[in-house]
């Protein structure tokens, strides 16, 4: 049997075993949630055992104080052979606001080739087309074992912040040994271009807290001879960039590298059609950032600092004449190239040391680690391997692309020592995060399709990914 034909075969029972997972909701950021996140982990593991896995465990994180992940491991019969570790998520993000779904956000539909539910695309779609894939693999061979010994690592805290997969990685470093990581948690150029992902970018979140008078004041007694926190709060925001659309935050710079002429080239390449994406971009008016640098650079190869959020002072009905007491902000920067998390958030407090005027108090503070950025070389041999095998399943040329979301992927590739390798089949017509999530089914299939390839892919190319052992 053809791989193909294998997919084709059980692409029912795989889009009916996939809406039973995105029934349920397995919200990390949400402590409410914490059992179904459980569950979620114990749902797949049944589903790896069945599809054949010899192995397949829920493991603990933090001692079981954190949300669990999901191991399993298929040997390859061959001892010698390459080992790849495929890494995805079965965490989702919330679903607020909810009267903006048009179905339950866990009530999964298919409507017009789409599945639609929170998860379909980030990141359970994704995760469950492997075992598609490693099915049709062994169907096209008729053997019992994929030609390459396959691990599988499904977090469950990915979508808050990956708060100990470093540990997890560290502590389990024996037996998630491997040659090469397939990331399963990005997205393509478009249905009809595919490409594979080579850079995330990395991520940390700061809140900043002004306090000013130890109460909100009459801001007729008071305003105008005392600093209003609200006041401070926007200078101090609207001064994170200057008039380039620099970040002006001490040392922020200082890390990043600067695009390479390859790279320039390879993001020329794609077919950017500025109108379409902006209305992808949620019909954003125009786009802006940093002079010098277009769009999809801005958006892959350079930082950001962005505010998510800010509060403070009277924002009910009607009017109240106070000075607030307190302003808040929530705020997260997207890193590049050797950008450090732990120094971006030393280098924000100097800057709200030298901007806090006298009479107020100012506190920085982030709740995560953050993630680092991610690269992996499109000249590699595991790179290559992987796009023969999307070019074998689109039977189209694969570009290179990047992303401008992040994940833990530079932990997996230094903690394990191995090149990443990014095989996925999202869009960003995808509402990952959004209302209405959902994936396009026939690319999930692709997907499948793709990861049935790789195995062989890998297989042959065994040479040069063991080389290194
Ligand atoms: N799968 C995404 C990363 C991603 C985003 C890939 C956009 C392709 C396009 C991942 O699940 C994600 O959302 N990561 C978060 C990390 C954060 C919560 C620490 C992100 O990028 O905001
Ligand atoms: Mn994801
Ligand atoms: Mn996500």
């Amino acid at each position: 049997m053809q791989v193909r034909e294998s997919i084709d075969e059980n692409a029912d029972d795989f889009f009916a075993a996939l809406s039973d997972w995105l029934t349920i909701p397995s919200i990390s950021g949400d402590p409410a949630c914490s059992a179904e996140v459980r569950r979620s982990a114990e749902w797949l593991v049944a589903q790896l055992r069945a599809t054949g896995f010899p192995i397949a465990e829920v493991w603990e994180t933090a001692e079981g104080q954190g949300l669990p992940a999901v191991y399993a491991e298929w040997p390859a019969d061959d001892p010698a052979a390459p080992i790849a570790l495929v890494y995805g998520h079965h965490d989702v993000q919330p679903v607020e606001p909810l009267e903006e779904w048009d179905s339950q956000p866990f009530e999964p539909v298919q409507r017009d080739g789409l599945l639609f539910g929170r998860g379909a695309s980030d990141d359970k779609g994704q995760v469950f087309f492997h075992l598609l894939g490693v099915r049709a693999n062994l169907a096209a061979s008729g053997r019992q074992a994929p030609p390459v010994t396959i691990k599988i690592l499904v977090e469950g805290e990915e979508e808050s912040g990956s708060t100990h997969f470093a540990d997890l990685l560290r502590s389990q470093r024996e037996r998630l040994n491997c040659d090469v990581v397939v990331v399963t948690d990005t997205s393509m150029w478009a249905a009809d271009v595919p490409s594979m992902c080579v850079g995330m970018r990395g991520i940390i979140d700061a809140q900043i807290d002004l306090r000013g008078p130890t109460r909100d004041l009459h801001s007729g007694s008071f305003g105008g001879a005392v600093p209003n926190p609200l006041h401070v709060m926007a200078d101090l925001l609207a001064g994170l960039h200057d008039t380039d659309g620099r970040v002006t935050i001490p040392a922020f710079y200082q890390k990043v590298l600067p695009i390479s002429d390859v790279e320039r080239e390879l993001i020329a390449r794609l077919p950017f059609d500025e109108k379409a994406w902006l209305a992808e971009a949620g019909n954003s008016g125009a786009t802006v950032g940093e002079a010098g640098y277009g769009t999809l650079e801005r958006i892959w190869a350079r930082p950001t600092a962005e505010v998510n959020g800010m509060w403070g002072g009277y924002t009910g009905p009607g009017g109240k004449t106070i000075i607030p007491a307190q302003a808040h902000a929530k705020l997260s920067f997207r890193l590049v190239a050797r950008q450090e998390p732990a120094e971006i958030i030393d280098g924000l407090r100097q800057y709200v040391r030298e901007h806090v005027p006298a009479g107020l108090e100012a506190r920085v503070t982030s709740e995560g680690n953050g993630v680092r950025p991610c690269f992996s070389a499109p000249e590699s041999p595991a790179v290559q391997a992987g796009r023969r095998a999307m070019e074998r399943a689109f039977g189209r040329e694969v570009l290179f692309t990047r992303e401008g979301g992040s994940g833990p992927e530079a932990d997996l590739a230094e903690i394990l020592d191995a090149p990443l390798v990014f095989i996925a089949v999202g869009l960003d017509a995808d509402r990952v995060h959004a209302p209405n999530e959902r994936v396009d089914m026939d690319l999930l299939l692709k997907g499948a399709e793709a990861a049935a390839y790789l195995w062989d892919e890998f297989a042959a190319a065994a040479g040069s990914l063991t080389s290194g052992r």
